[in-house]
């Protein structure tokens, strides 16, 4: 079988600017595939200089060429995604008709499944910190073998119907007991509303394997755009703290229907700082100013946290929400490496990390843990809420460097900024290919002789 599939994925808790490298690779790629989650991720593509926010549509599609899929592994909010297309064609993206497919497998999120998704956050004494967009809930009904597809939207209204009528039954008694009339559903309205909008959408959707053998048997190059990260992950991440889906190479895959015998490369992606949003473990957080609900404490003395994230400018592209901010974590990196098979690493926020040691005067590095009274250099699996989380050994360097984007070669790295990734490679055991420089696409080193 050829073998000519990229796969990009996020190293630690999302955010990690995976846009930047998946448009480069998306520059000579055939199909741009996205595979899992739903509008709980976030990302910017930049267009003939103007800026598009997207959440579900894959950001190759900036590429004329290049067929764009949304697979059976993602969860769709129909009104974002047809706001997205709508604001792609007015953009003047070409072609988007023609090159944007939707599995008809891919799975449709309801207003229900938002307000459970509230719901169950409130319930919870340790909320996850969802992005309250209907994910997790939807994921539960696809499990429950009640999920509504978006090929049966497509179906006459009263089929349609009795469809949802099966996946709303206990979520409509769970309404009514909390006192939420307002949140129940009628079956015979949402048919009709879903069945218009599937019809709007009806150009897109389509049966994708067809594409996806073509293309591997012409040896075309795929891409697999991850959405969220590692540590997200619900097999592998800090569960319960975790998202509803598999953004782990193994569930990209699955989310996108490939063959992994066709993979060629992956390419794992992180910050040189590192950062979170929502609640779980974070070993190497910094103290800030925020509170519980993540809300900047106003007048507070600035702490170190507070400093990283305003220089990285760390507030979620999908909720506003203020991110935690920490050191990077090299331990998560090595344990990535292998979940994930991680071949190369993209470190972006070069820049910004320079400048966070420039203020603070040090930046630290974590390259082992203390856990439960041994020195480990990967992340235990047994971490939950009241368990104990591993104590960060830091490397630390003194100062910090000034870059910009006319630095397009590894040797015109300050030597701190490459003792920092030297470190990063030797405690994480990935080659760093990629250094992002700046905010535009282009302001990465690549490093060829790797
Ligand atoms: P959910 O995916 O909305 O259920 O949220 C579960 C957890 O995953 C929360 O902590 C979210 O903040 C986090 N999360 C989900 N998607 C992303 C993402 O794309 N970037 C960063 N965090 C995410």
């Amino acid at each position: 079988m050829n073998k000519n599939i990229t796969v990009i994925v996020g190293t630690k808790w999302g955010d990690e600017g995976k846009g930047k490298i998946a448009s480069r690779e998306a520059e000579n790629a055939k199909l741009v595939i996205r595979a899992t989650g739903g509008n709980n991720a976030g990302h910017t593509i930049i267009y003939k200089g103007t800026s598009l926010p997207l959440h579900l549509v894959p950001g190759g599609i900036s590429n004329p060429n290049a067929i764009c899929i949304i697979g059976p592994g993602v969860v769709l909010d129909l009104e974002v995604l047809l706001s997205e297309i709508e604001l792609l064609k007015n953009t003047g993206i070409p072609n988007i008709d023609e090159r944007l497919k939707i599995s008809g497998r891919a799975h449709v999120i309801f207003p229900y499944h938002k307000e459970l998704d509230i719901l169950y956050e409130n319930m919870k004494k340790h909320p996850v910190g969802t992005t309250k967009r209907g994910i997790g809930p939807s994921y539960a009904d696809k499990n429950n073998r009640t999920g509504i597809r978006m090929y049966d939207l497509l179906l006459p209204t009263d089929k349609l119907k009795e469809k949802i009528e099966e996946a709303i039954k206990p979520h409509n008694q769970l309404f009514k007991a909390n006192n939420m009339e307002y949140a129940i559903a009628d079956a015979k309205s949402l048919a009709k509303e879903y069945h218009l909008l599937g019809k709007k959408l009806e150009k897109y959707i389509t049966d994708i394997s067809p594409i996806i053998l073509d293309a591997i048997d012409n040896n075309e190059k795929i891409v697999v755009e991850g959405a969220q990260a590692f540590r997200l992950d619900l097999d592998h991440g800090d569960y319960p703290m975790v998202t509803s889906s598999n953004p782990v190479v193994s569930g990209t895959l699955c989310g996108a229907a490939l063959p992994p015998q066709a993979l060629n490369v992956v390419i794992g992606v992180d910050k040189a700082y590192n950062s979170r949003v929502g609640n779980g473990p974070f070993p190497t957080e910094l103290p800030a100013s925020i509170d519980e609900n993540g809300n900047v404490i106003k007048d507070a003395v600035p702490l170190e946290g507070d400093i990283v994230r305003d220089l990285g400018h760390e507030y979620g592209t999908t909720t506003k929400r203020p991110r935690r901010c920490g050191w990077m974590d090299c331990p998560i990196l090595h344990s990535a490496k292998y979940t994930s098979g991680i071949d190369y690493l993209c470190l972006n926020h070069l820049d910004t990390l320079g400048q966070i040691g420039l203020k603070l005067g040090y930046i630290k590095v974590c390259t082992s843990y203390k856990y439960k009274g041994k020195v480990i250099n990967y992340y235990p699996d047994d971490i939950n809420l009241s368990g104990e989380i591993p104590e960060p050994i830091y490397e630390t360097l003194q100062g910090g460097w000034e870059i910009d984007s006319s630095c397009k070669n590894y040797s015109e790295l300050p030597d701190l900024a490459k003792k920092f990734v030297e470190i990063v490679e030797k405690a994480s055991g990935i080659p760093v290919k990629y250094l992002g420089t700046g905010p535009a696409n282009d302001d990465l080193i690549v490093r060829e002789d790797i």
